[in-house]
């Protein structure tokens, strides 16, 4: 998979359509290459159900997918680069993306899927806003989504931070725009937070 076309999955998590994140998200997914094919998602408009934990429920496995989970599960294996776009909540992802992510946990047992092989090598990233001037308090979203990159042996490219709190913000951090120019290009090596 690694070395197979790429191909871009971003999962947007915010709470509200149009907001700093997803404008950022797509300022630097503007730099792909026009060929590289891009999907899009709202995760919290998927109607995702809450993720249930069947580890220690009769065989452990967990039943194939379908539905929400089959479209965001087909979306996740299809893709070369995963891209989580969740606004800074708590200072992690927020409730819909870290949802999606307790998805991969039972998509780790389900008979046949691969999953964690089917992972390894692939790229994710970070992309994501957040109203505290400090951008030190992403550091626990990049570790979250760093070490969630190493269980499976994908290929962690670090977190586009961008400042701002009502949407539009965003617009005027400068050194996010300048960032997300290159944010996406192959071999610059990323920090876990771009500042
Ligand atoms: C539920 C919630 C929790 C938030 N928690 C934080 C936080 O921990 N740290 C922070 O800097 N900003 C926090 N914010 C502010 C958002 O990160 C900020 O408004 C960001 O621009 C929202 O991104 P969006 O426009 O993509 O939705 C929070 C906002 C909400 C609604």
């Amino acid at each position: 998979m690694p070395d197979a076309p790429r191909s871009f999955l971003f999962l947007l998590g915010s709470a509200r359509t149009g907001g700093n994140t997803e404008v950022l998200a797509r300022a630097a997914a503007e730099h792909l290459e026009p060929e590289v094919p891009q999907r899009w998602i709202h995760v919290g408009e998927l109607g995702l159900p809450p993720f249930t934990d069947r580890r220690h429920t009769g065989d452990g496995t967990t039943p194939f997918a379908e539905g929400a989970e089959q479209i965001v599960q087909d979306a996740t294996l299809a893709a070369t680069d995963i891209v989580i776009a969740s606004p800074l909540y708590w200072y992690s992802v927020s409730g819909s993306i870290k949802n999606y992510l307790d998805y991969w946990s039972g998509w780790l047992r389900v008979p046949g899927l691969d999953f964690k092989a089917r992972m390894a090598g692939r790229r994710l990233w970070g992309v994501t806003a957040h109203g505290d001037d400090e951008p030190g308090v992403a550091d626990p979203l990049a570790g979250t989504l760093r070490l969630s990159a190493a269980y499976l042996k994908m290929d962690w490219r670090g977190v586009l931070l961008g400042y701002g709190s009502r949407p539009g913000d965003v617009d005027r951090d400068e050194r996010a725009r300048a960032a997300a120019k290159t944010f996406f290009e192959d071999g610059v090596e990323t920090p876990d937070v771009l500042y």
